[in-house]
């Protein structure tokens, strides 16, 4: 066990990516690289990093953001919700806890965005506290070292690993023991065609002596994935046009968007003008669809999204309840889902 973990931290010391977040044991640093990483790749999560520490150096800065702001530098990470935690944490932290981020795993837990994972990713980077992280990479590299068939979908078995993993954790350097074990998990166990040939472990890895390393770990079916038609009306009268913010309870909370019409399967312009919702949107026989666009997709864990532009020409926008006019060329300044903001941009 010991020697499982010295093996590990002695394959880091080489092999280590040199990341901005590993240079710091500021703990709002570390909670920032930690939110954006989860469900985002290191390479396409670095910049954002980068422009989050520039824009604000300090959680007061962050805090003192509006949440347009946040999300318009988040813009393209998806997980909308992640950011709009982010924000309403940064701000929890500067009223309630004097500006001074926790370290302690328990009181990590109860902050809003922070499980688990990342409690015991900042506890144990910044305090250096005895909490194994238990992410996609553990469970790959441990699964297959130790040749555990359970499938990581169940609850139960993310208890089994978090024991085994609790086990495994080096005693004197359990930062260093975590951020190893994933930085195995990402370029050296990883997914498909790992490098065994060249591995510190292979000689005890039951994967590798099972010829298993293939199909662990286990993971069952996931959920079934919805398609949904978004049909958007993008109304312009002369340099304006109307949007709206989404609420909550389903994609995209907080972003902007035009008046939209959803359908369960693709629909053209007659279908359109036939809705229900097409008279709230345009009070006026006065108009005229200047373009249609191509099918944008946008792919979520659970959900494809198909997107069309209607762009139409009125004399004057309807004021439909909810909905802002804006000058088209202000479009910049509101978080959009990225979907919208190729559209836009294209044109
Ligand atoms: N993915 C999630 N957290 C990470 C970290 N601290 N370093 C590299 N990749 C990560
Ligand atoms: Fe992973 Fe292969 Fe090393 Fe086993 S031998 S730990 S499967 S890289």
């Amino acid at each position: 066990m010991e020697n499982f973990s010295k093996t590990l931290i002695a394959w880091y010391e080489v092999n280590k990516r040199d990341l901005p977040w590993r240079n710091t044991q500021n703990p709002y640093y570390i909670w920032l690289s930690e939110i954006i990483l989860q469900q985002t790749r290191v390479d396409q999560g670095l910049p954002y990093y980068i422009k989050f520490i520039e824009t604000f150096p300090t959680i007061e800065e962050l805090a003192n953001a509006s949440q347009d702001e946040v999300l318009r530098l988040w813009q393209g990470l998806g997980y909308y919700s992640r950011g709009r935690n982010l924000h309403y944490t940064a701000m929890l932290i500067v009223r309630d806890y004097n500006s001074q981020f926790p370290v302690n795993y328990d009181d990590l837990l109860k902050l809003k965005g922070i499980g688990n994972y990342t409690a015991s990713a900042i506890a144990s980077f910044c305090g250096n506290q005895h909490k194994a992280v238990v992410d996609g990479n553990v469970y790959r590299v441990l699964s297959r070292y130790f040749g555990i068939a359970s499938d990581i979908s169940l609850t139960a078995t993310q208890k089994e690993f978090q024991l085994l993993a609790d086990e495994l954790l080096s005693k004197k350097n359990p930062g260093t023991h975590n951020q190893a074990i994933m930085e195995f998990g990402a370029l050296q166990c990883v997914p498909k065609n790992p490098v065994c040939n060249k591995c510190p472990l292979q000689i005890t890895c039951y994967a590798f002596a099972h010829k298993k390393v293939e199909s662990l770990p286990v993971k069952s079916k996931k959920a079934k994935v919805k398609t949904r038609f978004f049909n958007y009306l993008v109304i312009k009268s002369q340099n304006r046009t109307t949007i709206k913010r989404r609420l909550a309870g389903d994609v995209w909370e907080g972003l902007y968007e035009f008046p939209l019409i959803e359908s369960d399967a693709e629909i053209g312009e007659i279908a359109i003008l036939d809705s229900q919702e097409f008279n709230r949107f345009i009070s006026t026989n006065n108009y005229e669809i200047t373009s249609i666009s191509k099918q944008f997709k946008h792919q979520l864990t659970h959900q494809t999204i198909f997107c069309k532009f209607f762009e139409i020409k009125v004399v004057e926008l309807t004021n439909a309840e909810g909905f802002e006019s804006v000058l088209w060329s202000d479009l910049d300044n509101y978080p959009k889902p990225i979907v919208i903001q190729r559209f836009y941009t294209n044109n």
